[in-house]
């Protein structure tokens, strides 16, 4: 049950049993998350203070600039996840490849991997604009005591036990689900413990933001573009508000809260879209329709898409489920 103003601690304890596998590992990979993004926080909110804002100087495998605190996010969660012992497997946006991780207590012994993208939205730091992190975890499928395997990521996202994000914004919340609906947790940073703030979040069914990188319409596909026009005709509850920061969990999350729809479409510059199906769409997806939204590449649900790589880019269609059936009813006129 979740209890208002409850801490995080007390929270993962009390639900434990509600895994399927009540090993207590997840648990303390959920406390281990918690831990990290505390660290990263306390950095985030130094940037403009020391030399930590701007780029790294080094392309990351997506071909995106690495900025310092992408680097900065990137080792924490490994170092804290890895010193831990307790995942067999991290994928990370800015890793090219797989991190395998060999136990000390067990070889190979731990049960789950994750997949993360340890800063998201980092064009926006230097402005000092809510940035997040987003995690995805899975039980391996591949025999414990033998290497993490490619296999063991690339599962379909209805296959996730846990996922969730942080969003340092002018609060710093932890948002995660294990499969029995969404809980939202505030930092109180002078304590460093995370307070159970928003319980049971839920989307509503309809919304009136649509939250889109308009910039791009000219390359849009035409059911995109027809959709835009419609949350911008005039009649009944339209036209709607358009809103974009540039960084999915904050766009999400906002999203969640009010009602709306978040879309990173394919277009002709960007063939299968930008956001990465295992870090960034398949946890998002999971949080949606644990919160009772929905999450569709523009024609089938994210979570049942099957991954063939690791830094796989898929369409994002994903918020309020009657703003994204609508936006399917346009995209299905052109397929
Ligand atoms: P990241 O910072 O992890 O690379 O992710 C950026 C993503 C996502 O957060 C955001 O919604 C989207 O890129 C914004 O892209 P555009 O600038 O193309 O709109
Ligand atoms: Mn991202
Ligand atoms: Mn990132």
């Amino acid at each position: 049950m979740a209890t208002k103003n409850q801490s995080l601690g007390e929270f993962i304890i009390e639900n434990q049993n509600d895994f399927q596998y009540s090993s207590g590992e997840l648990s303390r990979l959920i406390n281990s998350i918690r831990l990290a993004a505390k660290m990263v926080n306390h950095e985030v909110n130094k940037a403009g203070l020391v030399d930590i804002t701007g780029s790294a100087g080094e392309i990351n495998t997506q071909g995106e600039d690495q900025q310092k605190l992408d680097v900065f996010a990137n080792d924490t969660f490994i170092r804290t996840l890895t010193k831990r012992q307790i995942v067999c497997g991290i994928a990370s946006e800015e890793n090219d490849d797989f991190i395998t991780i060999e136990g000390q207590r067990n070889d190979h012994g731990n049960k789950y991997v994750v997949a993360m993208d340890p800063l998201d939205g980092s064009s926006n730091i230097d402005v000092n604009v809510s940035v997040g992190t987003i995690f995805s975890i899975y039980r391996r499928i591949t025999p414990v005591g033998t290497p993490v395997q490619l296999e063991d990521f690339l599962q379909p996202g209805n296959m996730q036990v846990a996922a969730g994000y942080i969003i340092y914004g002018t609060s710093t919340m932890l948002v995660y689900t294990t499969g029995n609906g969404v809980n939202g947790f505030t930092l109180n940073p002078s304590l460093g413990t995370y307070y159970l703030s928003h319980p049971n979040m839920t989307f509503p069914d309809d919304g009136n933001i649509y939250s889109v990188n308009e910039g791009n319409y000219s390359h849009f596909p035409q059911g995109v573009k027809d959709y835009i026009k419609y949350c911008q005709t005039e009649e009944g509850d339209r036209p709607y508000t358009s809103r974009y920061i540039g960084s999915l969990v904050s766009d999400i999350h906002r999203n969640m809260i009010k009602g709306g729809i978040y879309m990173y479409p394919r277009s002709s510059k960007a063939k299968e879209g930008k956001l990465r199906l295992l870090y960034e769409c398949n946890p998002m997806a999971f949080i949606a329709e644990q919160a009772g939204g929905s999450a569709s590449d523009g024609h089938e649900r994210i979570l049942d898409l099957k991954p063939t790589e690791l830094h796989q880019r898929v369409p994002f269609f994903c918020g309020s489920k009657n703003m994204v059936a609508k936006a399917e009813e346009f995209m299905t006129k052109y397929p």
